[in-house]
């Protein structure tokens, strides 16, 4: 028997609560959500990022007759942004050129629809590019671009493809000459919305689903790791994260490679995730680095002139978003397409930020915001659960600097999340709100479904306190995975959403505007109550372990040193438990999740580990 007190006043449950976090990880954008099919358009893949990549990587020879040389080039580019370009010189008779493979398997076709095509070339002599989408046996579409002799200009077409494939490429031919190609492009007509510079129409309609009423970005860690000099030429192995170089016409933005360890466009920037949120319904929720590098490592901005630089960024993110058309900022947005503002109400600073300097960086930050925007609503973090007394000390300072809400991380065991269901009913009512800006229970089976379920109805409960949440991540292509569970798994022209985002949907689609007290009488299967246990799964709140050692199989030490210190990102696996000499010692598989978290070299590697909980320590 359920038992609802109807005369009860009960929790308003706030507007926002529901929303989703998207992190350019898993190849969410290029590849996946941002529709451009063709890989490395702008030739800008560098060895120096990452061993595997050339800047052909994606591309190779097309011969049809003549005889092509392929050379990536630097002399007169496109301009100081986009650096590289393909140099083709073709010989003999007929055509040669290029063809790209696209993401994963190759470009996804369908029969009936239209694709947009466009390219930046530049030939001495004049002549007609011929440019086909082709299966492997025939040509599915075809455009013929005519190149005037002279600089660069842009060439664009479209065609209807005539057929149906989803490991497609794209062949760029030539005649005879020297041709110089960049920002090769194909676009589906059919584009979320049928925005220009889109997102592929499946994966937005997921998302879309979801009815959400933030839509965070651009993360998580790739928010902010990197050097903090803008691009300059400068073949820094990764930029952090900055707003203003991904606005603006795609090929003056300067691609980066990014904390998860490959190259990203910025195809999809500021401009189109701030478009996004609105074409979904959602308030958009950027977060930015406050010159600290956070996700395990420490590089603080300390020169002044710099971070008033970056201050200054943070400013003029506002403006953009919300500033008048008069405005310096706000014209930029009116000259992309949007006059009217765009209606942002927050704005997260920091993400993990472990390490003193967030402590004398954030201020300055949200002072400059509260004077000039006073009704901007701000949100510190407090890192991951699992970052142990950090956590508390992150915490205590959002409170110190009046923060309007706390950004907390965890990822656990489903068991976690059913005896955590009363996190926040003791939650302080007086300080920050929490926005739990990145949860998931480990896996994307049925029983982590129903205990994120059972967990959301605790923090409907406590929707005083809590007023956002955004399970994470969001997305995943299956064929570069960086992290898991992931909401939605998609492929080149497949998605679906895991039994999580069906909770998900069911709880954001379905918010009510109280929640009254409710009890229920009968039998009820019975709940582990695991909060005094001790093991790897539950190590992101119950215990923290010191002198950690982390072996691969040949004997190697990969890591030595404590969780808190932010090694947290691992799959627990089984393991056993001895108690040895007065310590807790377990010997567990683990799987590094997070492959660029401190050493490239752990990438999915399953390590030994022995973890030793000494007697009396935190936990
Ligand atoms: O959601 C994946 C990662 O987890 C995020 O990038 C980071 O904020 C956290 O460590």
């Amino acid at each position: 028997k359920l038992n609802v007190d109807t005369r009860a006043k009960g929790t308003k449950v706030g507007p926002d609560l529901y929303g989703v976090f998207y992190e350019d990880i898993n190849h969410a954008a290029d590849g996946g959500l941002y529709a451009e099919l063709v890989q490395n358009r702008s030739f800008e893949f560098n060895a120096t990022d990452e061993r595997s990549y050339t800047g052909l990587t994606a591309w190779s020879k097309a011969e049809r007759g003549a005889t092509a040389t392929l050379a990536v080039a630097g002399e007169e580019p496109l301009n100081p942004q986009n650096r590289n370009y393909l140099r083709v010189d073709v010989t003999g008779d007929g055509t040669a050129g290029a063809v790209n493979a696209g993401f994963n398997r190759g470009l996804p076709l369908k029969a009936g629809r239209r694709y947009d095509l466009s390219l930046w070339a530049r030939r001495t002599e004049p002549g007609p590019l011929t440019v086909t989408a082709e299966d492997g046996t025939s040509v599915l579409g075809k455009a013929t671009l005519q190149v005037k002799a002279g600089g660069w200009a842009k060439y664009a077409a479209s065609f209807t493809a005539s057929g149906t494939t989803d490991a497609g490429r794209l062949v760029v031919q030539a005649p005879a000459g020297r041709t110089d190609l960049d920002m090769v492009s194909l676009f589906p007509r059919d584009t979320y919305k049928g925005r220009r510079n889109g997102m592929r129409a499946d994966l937005a309609k997921l998302i879309a689903d979801l009815e959400p009423q933030f839509l965070r970005f651009p993360g998580g860690c790739v928010t902010n790791v990197g050097t903090y000099d803008p691009y300059a030429g400068n073949q820094d192995r990764r930029r952090i994260y900055q707003w203003k170089e991904t606005i603006g016409p795609v090929e003056e933005r300067p691609a980066n490679f990014n904390f998860w360890g490959y190259n990203q466009s910025y195809g999809i920037g500021y401009y189109e995730y701030f478009q996004f949120a609105e074409d979904v319904g959602a308030e958009a929720l950027p977060v930015l680095s406050v010159g600290v590098n956070g996700c395990g490592e420490n590089r603080p901005l300390t020169d002044e002139a710099k971070l008033a630089r970056w201050v200054q960024d943070t400013l003029d993110l506002i403006e953009f978003a919300n500033g008048p058309v008069t405005s310096v900022w706000g014209a930029k947005r009116a000259a992309m397409g949007h006059p009217k503002p765009f209606g942002l109400d927050y704005i997260g600073l920091g993400n993990e930020e472990i390490y003193p300097e967030f402590f004398t960086n954030y201020p300055k930050f949200a002072d400059a915001i509260r004077a000039r925007y006073p009704k901007i609503k701000i949100i510190s973090n407090s890192g991951q659960t699992s970052q142990g007394a950090w956590f508390d000390r992150m915490w205590q300072f959002a409170r110190d600097q009046k923060a309007d809400l706390v950004d907390e991380h965890y990822y656990n065991n489903p068991d976690w999340f059913l005896a955590n269901n009363h996190r926040y009913d003791s939650y302080d009512r007086t300080g920050p709100k929490v926005f739990v800006g990145e949860y998931a229970s480990r896996g994307n089976a049925l029983s982590n479904a129903l205990a994120e379920a059972s967990y959301l109805t605790g923090i409907e409960r406590n929707a005083d306190v809590v007023e956002l949440a955004s399970y994470a991540p969001l997305l995943a292509n299956v064929d570069y995975v960086d992290w898991t569970p992931d909401l939605i798994w998609f492929d080149n022209d497949e998605a679906y959403g895991t039994p999580n985002y069906h909770v998900q949907r069911l709880f954001s689609t379905n918010v009510g505007d109280r929640v009254l007290p409710s009890t229920f009488e009968g039998e009820t299967a019975p709940v582990a109550d695991i909060s005094g246990a001790i093991g790897l799964g539950a190590w992101n709140t119950q215990v923290r372990y010191d002198d950690v050692k982390v072996t691969s199989a040949d004997g190697t030490v990969l890591l030595s040193d404590d969780f808190a210190a932010g090694a947290g990102a691992w799959t627990p696996g089984a393991g056993t438990w001895a108690v040895q000499d007065g310590a807790y010692v377990q010997t567990a598989q683990v799987e590094d999740a997070r492959s660029t978290a401190g050493s490239a070299e752990w990438s999915n590697y399953t390590m030994e580990v022995t973890a030793r909980k000494t007697a009396g320590a935190e936990g």
